[in-house]
């Protein structure tokens, strides 16, 4: 039975019933009741279904899912339970810190003095890969067309690299890149000496300032350089907005280009409109891949001439502008001949294969003997691995470490290390935000 027939029924029923039972006790007439409200008319179940489950809608757009990272990557898995990692590598982590709108403000303990990042999901919901339902989060509410495409946050986003300190509000297209900004945004940096978030802003405004001395137990060092000293892999809305460098003040200023004013994500990573017919081969819809699509440069109200991989002006001649600066500072900085930043020529490993000649990864040319065995910089923590457990290192890894020339770093150095991570990681060679990326590279070269 359809469910409108279904109501009818019941509603016949009833009044069938009620008369029956007034026959059985008379008493005097009351006085008439107010009309009850007219009752909803009931939906048929069938027909709701398939305003969603039919080949063009949800069944194409999972298939089209199917290529984006979101739904074969593998970190969801390999980072379930870990509280800290999941308000953005997992579907229920990132729901719990959306519902219970999670402070970015790091707070002080009292017991050890120092501070800490509040930024973490509960460890009931640090868990599932991510699907529909994270960033659609009222599938199957209401089983009506208000469930879809509704998005699960377009908030505007407080930055947990910043400890809440800035905020991203990405207001084009109705803030629908905020969603994206929540979670493609970079971790924090921390100062070692009060588990505060490293201050960027004194970096930039004194260069010759010590960040590490060369000295694994100095009292001053505010970040002891390792293998995995760098900014967590979501760079591209920090970049996109405008925010997230450490500004050396110098010949150009941290203007944005027009992007983040007038393009969302979605415009330029889902095809102009996000719809299941934005597909160009395997990028665009729902796989999320920008690689080889450029509909959304040529959207209506956008690039009138349109661009194509064979742009110059608007293509080739900025991505190979900032590849050059990249290659330029990453020769800027090293030490005594020996490069800071670590090479990593496979493209099985290595996220950014292909973004720079040399194949930088954006990680330290710091030794480990397991993460990075073939670095050619001291590892100053090794001394955590002689004698007392942990002893991981064997003898001929800690002889050969002990032979690695020992970095020291600046403030001017730190700095140009985490712009030139912010600008290798956003993956687009400055697409994202050209005249904030260009600052940045060109300021912290200039510094060097
Ligand atoms: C507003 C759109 C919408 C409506 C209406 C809708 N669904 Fe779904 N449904 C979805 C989406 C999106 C998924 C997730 C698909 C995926 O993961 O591939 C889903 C998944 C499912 C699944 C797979 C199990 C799961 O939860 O992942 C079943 C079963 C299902 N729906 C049944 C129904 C039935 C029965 C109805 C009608 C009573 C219905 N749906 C109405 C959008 C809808
Ligand atoms: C819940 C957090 C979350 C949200 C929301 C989110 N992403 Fe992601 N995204 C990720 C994670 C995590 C990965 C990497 C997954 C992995 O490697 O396992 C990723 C991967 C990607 C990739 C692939 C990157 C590559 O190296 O190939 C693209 C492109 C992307 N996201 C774009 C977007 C866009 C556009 C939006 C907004 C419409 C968005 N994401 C929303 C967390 C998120
Ligand atoms: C603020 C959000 C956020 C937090 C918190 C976060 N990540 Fe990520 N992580 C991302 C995003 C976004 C990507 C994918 C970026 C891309 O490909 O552009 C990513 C990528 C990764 C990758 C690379 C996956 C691949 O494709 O190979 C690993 C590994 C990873 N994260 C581990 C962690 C760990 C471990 C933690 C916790 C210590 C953590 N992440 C915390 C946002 C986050
Ligand atoms: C103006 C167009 C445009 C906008 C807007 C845009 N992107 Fe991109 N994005 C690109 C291009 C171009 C690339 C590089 C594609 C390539 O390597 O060929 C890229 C690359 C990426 C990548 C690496 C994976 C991939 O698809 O290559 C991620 C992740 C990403 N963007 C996320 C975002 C997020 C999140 C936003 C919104 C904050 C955003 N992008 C906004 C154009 C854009
Ligand atoms: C990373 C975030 C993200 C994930 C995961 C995601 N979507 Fe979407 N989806 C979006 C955004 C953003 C839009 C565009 C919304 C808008 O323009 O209002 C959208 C639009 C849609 C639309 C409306 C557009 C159309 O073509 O009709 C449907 C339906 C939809 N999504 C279904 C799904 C289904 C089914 C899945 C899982 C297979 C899914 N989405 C996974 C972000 C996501």
């Amino acid at each position: 039975m359809k469910l409108k027939n279904f109501t009818r029924f019941l509603f016949f029923a009833f009044v069938i019933l009620f008369s029956a039972q007034s026959c059985v006790k008379q008493g005097p007439m009351g006085l008439t009741g107010a009309n009850g409200k007219d009752g909803a008319a009931g939906a048929d179940a069938n027909e709701t279904c398939k305003m969603c489950h039919n080949p063009t809608k949800v069944d194409i757009i999972a298939e089209q899912f199917t290529l984006s990272k979101h739904e074969y990557g593998e970190a969801s898995f390999s980072e379930a339970g870990t509280v800290g990692c999941d308000p953005c590598h997992t579907q229920e982590g990132f729901k719990y810190v959306v519902k219970n709108n999670v402070s970015t403000v790091f707070t002080l303990n009292a017991t050890t003095g120092k501070y800490v990042n509040p930024y973490a999901t509960d460890a009931s919901a640090a868990y599932g890969p991510l699907t529909c339902g994270t960033c659609h989060s009222s599938i199957h509410n209401s089983y009506t067309s208000s469930d879809l495409p509704s998005l699960t946050t377009v908030a505007a986003v407080p930055m947990t690299m910043w400890g809440g300190a800035k905020t991203i509000d990405l207001k084009a297209d109705g803030g629908k890149s905020n969603l994206c900004a929540k979670c493609h945004q970079p971790r924090p940096f921390t100062n070692a000496l009060t588990g505060n978030v490293l201050d960027y802003a004194a970096l930039a405004s004194n260069p010759a300032g010590i960040v590490y001395d060369g000295n694994p137990a100095g009292k001053t060092n505010i970040i002891k350089p390792s293998y995995r000293t760098h900014t967590h892999y979501g760079t591209v809305s920090a970049v996109y907005a405008g925010m997230g460098g450490v500004e050396f003040p110098g010949t150009l200023g941290y203007a944005s280009s027009q992007h983040p004013t007038v393009a969302s994500c979605e415009n330029c990573h889902m095809g102009p409109k996000g719809a299941d017919s934005d597909m160009v081969g395997r990028a665009g819809g729902h796989s999320f891949s920008a690689v080889g699509n450029f509909s959304g440069c040529n959207m209506t109200g956008c690039h009138t001439t349109p661009i194509s991989a064979s742009s110059t002006t608007y293509w080739t001649n900025p991505r190979n502008e900032i590849k050059g600066l990249l290659a330029t500072l990453a020769t800027k900085l090293s030490e005594n001949g020996v490069e800071i930043m670590n090479r990593n020529g496979d493209s099985a490993t290595n996220l950014w294969y292909g973004i720079t000649t040399n194949n930088y990864d954006g990680y330290l040319n710091v030794y480990d003997p397991i993460t990075n065995p073939t670095a050619q910089t001291y590892n100053a923590s090794s001394f955590k691995y002689v004698g007392t457990p942990p002893t991981t290192w064997s003898a001929d890894q800690l002889a050969y470490n002990a032979t690695l020339p020992t970095l020291t770093i600046t403030n001017a150095q730190m700095g140009a290390i985490i712009n030139f991570q912010m600008c290798l990681r956003e993956y687009s060679l400055g697409i994202h935000n050209y005249a904030y990326t260009k600052a940045l590279l060109t300021n912290s070269i200039a510094k060097l």
